[in-house]
């Protein structure tokens, strides 16, 4: 239990620190923060998005992780918490509770078991720093006044009244609202005169008008993805919305409203020399036929009537087949928009990097408050980097406490 007052108003409980939110970044600060640490959550149990993430498995960081890959107003933020606790720490930790693990792909690393084995560890590294953990628990009231903060906070139908030195906002995003995400720790910081930078929804399928790609649902190939400001090559996915996969997740975190997006169908093929030689060795071949043998047989049948395919390789003109390859290579799109924070993997934006102290995550100008993981607004790839942000960033508010 967390030490009880020696002082302060009458049944107000004293701690050296509260930490709100038992996600990833939440119980990693408490794994750091020392004695009389209590972590509060409204959720019956923690860790719930890393529980379901990775299909169950967690991609819970990345082997090539580097501050090249997140998004921030400020761009070398992220650099000296990632610097100081590291992927290999991270990976380390894993090892020294026996937690198995593979490499899936682009350096991706994943429980060969459950993700519950991650909350398992970090739940007993918070025990073993003697933190405590309140579940089920709602903040009804915060203030601060004489060097700590005062919280209201109602617990099993019972109010308690809390006091602590330090408050780490470990709230998250507010992506996936079913899964108990709020806006809290943006309103906690604007509370206290820190800046919120705007919050858009990041790692998110995009959707298109009148189900356009519904004929070709659940197909899924290699493409590249990129916009004026980034480019990603990897799986694409048709869905009954839009579309989806890992590499309009990635792009959509670089995208803005109305914006067009450039496809390669065909990323590592030369198409139209391909189209070319197989004119000359089987001109009777029917164009559609020989596309299908570079592109999914749906995707060609899907775009013929579209792009006016048709009649025998023979029939094709260089030209009319380099075009028809630039099309392939060059397929622009305008989504409509995106599924939103319903679904999206992370909230981009977020609590002001400028108002944060990048080695420790504490407030510049607020004593005593911290912020940490996704609430700040540094936003990692898909790929595991969102996790190591929430260890690093968290590790560095906990090791500072
Ligand atoms: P996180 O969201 O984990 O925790 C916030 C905590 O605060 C929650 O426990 C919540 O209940 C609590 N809380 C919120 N509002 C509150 C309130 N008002 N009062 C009290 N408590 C409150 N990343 C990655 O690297 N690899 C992956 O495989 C995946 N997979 C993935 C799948 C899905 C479906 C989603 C939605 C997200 C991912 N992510 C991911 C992203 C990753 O889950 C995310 O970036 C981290 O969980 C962020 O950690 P935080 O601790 O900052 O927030």
């Amino acid at each position: 239990m967390p030490n009880r007052a020696r002082y302060g108003t009458p049944g107000q409980m004293q701690l050296n620190t509260i930490i709100l939110g038992a996600g990833a970044a939440g119980m990693m600060c408490a794994a750091h923060a020392g004695p009389g640490t209590l972590v509060l959550d409204h959720a019956r149990a923690p860790g719930e998005k890393i529980r379901i993430s990775g299909g169950g498995r967690c991609n819970f960081t990345n082997m090539y992780a580097e501050p090249e890959n997140f998004l921030s107003q400020n761009p070398h933020f992220c650099k000296s918490a990632l610097a100081r606790y590291t992927q290999w720490d991270f990976i380390d930790l894993m090892n020294r509770h026996h937690i198995a693990w593979h490499e899936k792909t682009l350096g991706q690393l994943f429980c060969n078991g459950s993700a519950k084995q991650v909350i398992s560890m970090l739940l007993s590294e918070m025990e073993r720093a003697g933190a405590t953990l309140w579940l089920s628990t709602t903040l009804k009231d915060l203030s601060h006044a004489d060097g700590r903060f005062s919280l209201t906070v109602e617990r099993e139908g019972r109010t308690e009244h809390l006091s602590a030195r330090n408050l780490v906002l470990a709230t998250g995003g507010k992506s996936i609202p079913k899964m108990g995400a709020t806006g809290l720790a943006y309103d906690i910081a604007r509370q206290f005169g820190l800046g919120v930078t705007e919050t858009r929804a990041g790692l998110v399928p995009f959707t298109f008008p009148e189900s356009r790609f519904a004929p070709l649902a659940g197909l899924s190939l290699p493409a590249r993805l990129s916009n004026a400001r980034a480019t990603f090559d990897e799986a694409l996915l048709f869905t009954h919305r839009g579309l989806s996969g890992p590499a309009v997740l990635q792009l959509s975190s670089y995208w803005r409203e109305g914006e067009e997006i450039a496809i390669d169908l065909a990323p590592d093929q030369d198409l139209f020399a391909a189209l070319r030689d197989q004119r000359q060795a089987a001109g009777r071949r029917d164009l559609t036929t020989e596309l299908a043998r570079h592109l999914p047989a749906r995707l060609v049948e899907f775009l013929a009537p579209q792009l006016g395919l048709k009649g025998r390789l023979a029939d094709q003109s260089d030209s009319a087949l380099r075009a028809l390859a630039e099309t392939l290579r060059d397929w622009r799109l305008t989504p409509s928009g995106t599924e939103g924070y319903r679904t999206a993997e992370v909230t981009l934006g977020g609590i002001d990097t400028d108002m944060l102290d990048s080695r420790t995550l504490r407030s510049k100008s607020q004593p005593g408050l911290y912020a940490i993981g996704e609430a700040v607004d540094v936003t990692g790839w898909l790929g595991g980097y969102n996790f190591q942000w929430a260890w690093s960033s968290g590790h560095a508010a906990g090791t500072a406490i």
